[in-house]
């Protein structure tokens, strides 16, 4: 089955600074996936 949502190898820099790096995520039909972690992770940024 696809993916309905698919992210390869994601990275986002602000400004040089590296907000995101190498991100890979696969989300399914049906799934609930919730992205957690400590402030400044990325989680608003991905
Ligand atoms: N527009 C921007 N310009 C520069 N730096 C940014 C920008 N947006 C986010 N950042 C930086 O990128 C990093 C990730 O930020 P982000 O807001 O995605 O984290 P977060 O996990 O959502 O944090 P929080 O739990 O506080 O919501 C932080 O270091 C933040 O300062
Ligand atoms: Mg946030």
């Amino acid at each position: 089955m696809d993916a309905v949502l698919s992210v390869k190898d994601l990275n986002v820099v602000f400004s040089g600074f590296k907000a995101l790096s190498g991100v890979n995520l696969d989300v399914y039909e049906g799934e609930i996936v919730t992205i957690i972690g400590p402030n400044g992770a990325g989680k608003s940024t991905l």
